[in-house]
């Protein structure tokens, strides 16, 4: 039996991939440490928990539920875009619960792109835009982030026959992987651009709670007038160590919410009741900000460590001030980032991602996550340095 044709170019997901590997590494004894996945290693609040089991020992919370979240989950967003953000929203056509926000970004292109329309792309950038994309039949346009522009397109150098042709312009600001954040000009302009050439622009923002050093980052809802031209992703799955329960929310241009809402309503029928509970606790309990703080300050001594070793080992790293990542030059001498990372996976035991799995600007960078435990952490690099300096 072959598949079908759409999906026969896609190879296996590269962490699907790296996580046999390192499996069958581990079989054979060997000691390795993973800093590669983005994924957050910390449960998420008590409260939250308890609000979800006291959900679910109810009788009448195990029926189906309303296509897109509830309407008390999607006040629960709206409530946390104004609180947090002093952006409103209409829950009823402005916000759609998603089941992690991994699908809405692969819905959006099945919901908006015909075959033959362009998608602008950051590159490196989050494999989900690409993917939904060549499965909407549309073409990509790789943006390149580049470091002397501070990580952030240039939207000036797109040619104008491929902007004729674009209807999604992809963002994803607290950026993964090169961890970048964006002021909030940035969306003032990207809005205005997005306005001018008639191009959907939508922002990715899973990471705008994990910040550091004070850092509040911005959502791309507030710049006035942005719902007319945007849509933006956001989950609970990083700001809230919630990554396996699969919570997350598109919000902004009603139409937009309206066809991945009737796109995603024909794919699944919600989501279990309780998990959304426990959602609508997170996003508005005020319990909630404080343990933000408590848990990016975890991240933040992570960062310390992984930017302190690299520097010791002689390497130019930006400081983060936000997402899960650090964002780092191979060192002196090397070019190929998937080698670099092979080398230190087996001689040093520390498994990283290497920067091109993002994309071809992502050649010659290498991601590390903060995912992981602080003391493992602090052996990875540790092993790193040794590895480095020897
Ligand atoms: C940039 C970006 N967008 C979206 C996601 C997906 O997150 P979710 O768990 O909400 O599907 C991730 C997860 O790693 C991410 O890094």
């Amino acid at each position: 039996m072959q598949p079908a044709d759409r999906i026969a170019s896609f190879g296996a997901y590269f962490f699907a991939q790296l996580g046999k590997r390192i499996a069958a590494l581990r079989a054979e004894g060997r000691d390795i440490i993973r800093i590669d996945i983005g994924a957050p290693d910390l449960p998420p609040p008590d409260f939250v928990v308890e609000a979800m089991i006291a959900s679910a020992r109810r009788p009448d919370t195990h029926s189906y539920t309303a296509y897109g979240g509830t309407p008390e989950f999607k006040q629960a967003v709206a409530a946390y875009y104004r609180t947090r953000f002093g952006v409103d929203l209409d829950p009823a056509t402005e916000v759609l619960g998603l089941i992690g926000s991994k699908e809405g970004l692969f819905h959006l292109a099945q919901a908006v792109v015909n075959p033959g329309d362009v998608v602008l792309v950051p590159d490196p950038g989050y494999p989900t835009y690409r993917a939904g994309t060549r499965l909407a039949g549309g073409e990509l346009y790789f943006m390149p982030l580049v470091r002397e522009n501070g990580f952030l397109p240039d939207l000036n150098a797109i040619p104008a026959e491929v902007l004729r042709r674009a209807k999604i312009l992809w963002l994803d600001y607290p950026n993964n992987p090169t961890a970048a954040v964006a002021p909030l000009s940035f969306f003032e302009e990207a809005v205005a651009f997005a306005r001018q050439h008639d191009i959907l622009l939508a922002h990715d923002a899973p990471y705008v709670d994990v910040t550091y050093d004070g850092y509040e980052a911005p959502s791309l809802m507030q710049v006035p007038g942005a719902k007319e031209v945007a849509v933006e992703f956001n989950s609970l799955s990083k700001a809230f160590n919630m990554a396996g329960w699969r919570l997350g929310m598109m919000v902004g241009h009603p139409d937009v919410v309206r066809y991945v809402h009737v796109y995603k309503s024909q794919v699944d029928t919600s989501q279990f009741l309780p998990v959304l509970q426990g959602g609508i606790t997170a996003l508005t309990d005020e319990r909630v900000w404080p343990w933000v703080a408590e848990r990016n300050a975890i991240y933040q001594e992570r960062r310390d460590i992984v930017v302190a070793a690299l520097q010791q080992a002689g390497i130019d790293v930006d400081v983060p001030k936000a997402s899960l990542y650090v964002w780092f030059p191979l060192p002196e001498g090397e070019t190929d980032s998937k080698a670099f990372c092979e080398r230190a996976l087996l001689e040093a035991g520390v498994s990283m991602t290497p920067g091109v799995v993002f994309g071809p600007h992502g050649e010659g960078y290498v991601r590390v996550s903060l995912g992981t435990a602080t003391d493992k952490m602090r052996v990875a690099m540790e092993r790193l340095v040794a590895w480095l300096t020897k």
